[in-house]
């Protein structure tokens, strides 16, 4: 049965996308089968592998207007390899999310869950990258998360946007697996400060934040633009030392 992530803050630009695809690199490595869903309209999640979703009629949100499974939806799925397959999102996401604002919540918000329990026995994990967004889809993520990770730059802004996070969350009832500091510059003041600071926002919420910190290296933006890939998934012995990072990150999550 498999076990459901998702990655969110409802600040954009946190390194989102970036940590649930190299995440979903690293456990596709470990020969984990993983589903890395998109649950973005901008469309980034399957761009990172080198795929642009704008025109493409199978997607999430095609998937969910049209009341498809997963299961009918799979032939469709962009399979990375063996053990990684992503479900790609565009603009539709968002009209799918317009159409079905008037249903009464207990029906709007079991969309995910019914797209994705007849495959929760084909993964090991489910991924979900997700919107900076306090939408419908969240609703949806709400209904199934197992684990929500929330992923925060230690900057004043985005700190600010962790404790509005964290309050969303205690709102509706989810817990948080953990805060991961990301795009960490801790050769400065700046970022050792609000580091301390994003602690006692976790600690506030008595949530845990990882020891495992991403750095902010270009390496991670590098991976995209030049292999189309997350930086985990390339074979490069230059990425050996910052891939460490995302591995690092997968075993302290305990994954
Ligand atoms: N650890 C990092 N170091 C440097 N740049 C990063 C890092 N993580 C992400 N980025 C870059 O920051 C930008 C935002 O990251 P992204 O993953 O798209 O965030 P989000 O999904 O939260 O909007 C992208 O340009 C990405 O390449
Ligand atoms: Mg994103």
């Amino acid at each position: 049965m498999a076990k459901i992530i998702a990655f969110y803050n409802n600040k954009g630009g946190v390194a989102k996308t970036t940590t649930a695809t190299n995440v979903a690199g690293v456990l596709s490595l470990q020969h984990k089968k993983v589903l890395l869903i998109d649950g973005d309209p901008q469309g980034h999640t399957s761009l990172t592998f080198g795929v642009n979703a704008d025109n493409l009629q199978t997607t999430l949100g095609a998937y969910l207007s049209s009341h498809w499974t997963a299961k009918q939806a799979s032939d469709y799925f962009i399979n990375v390899n063996d053990y990684l397959d992503v479900v790609p999102s565009n603009q539709s996401l968002s009209d799918f999310i317009i159409s079905v604002s008037a249903e009464e919540t207990k029906f709007r918000n079991k969309y995910l869950k019914n797209f994705i329990d007849p495959i929760k026995n084909d993964y090991d994990y489910i991924i979900f990258d997700m919107a900076p967004a306090v939408d419908i889809i969240l609703e949806n993520i709400v209904e199934i998360v197992d684990d929500l990770i929330v992923v925060a730059v230690p900057e004043t802004y985005a700190v600010k946007n962790a404790e509005t996070t964290l309050k969303i969350t205690d709102d509706k009832h989810v817990t948080v697996r953990s805060i991961v500091p990301t795009k960490t510059q801790l050769n400065t003041n700046t970022h050792k400060f609000m580091l301390n600071n994003l602690k006692e926002v976790a600690e506030a919420h008595n949530i845990k934040m990882t020891d495992t910190y991403i750095p902010n290296l270009i390496a991670f933006s590098e991976a995209v633009s030049i292999y189309e890939l997350p930086l985990a998934l390339v074979k490069d012995s230059r990425y050996k030392k910052t891939q460490k990072y995302c591995q690092n990150l997968v075993k302290e999550l305990g994954y």
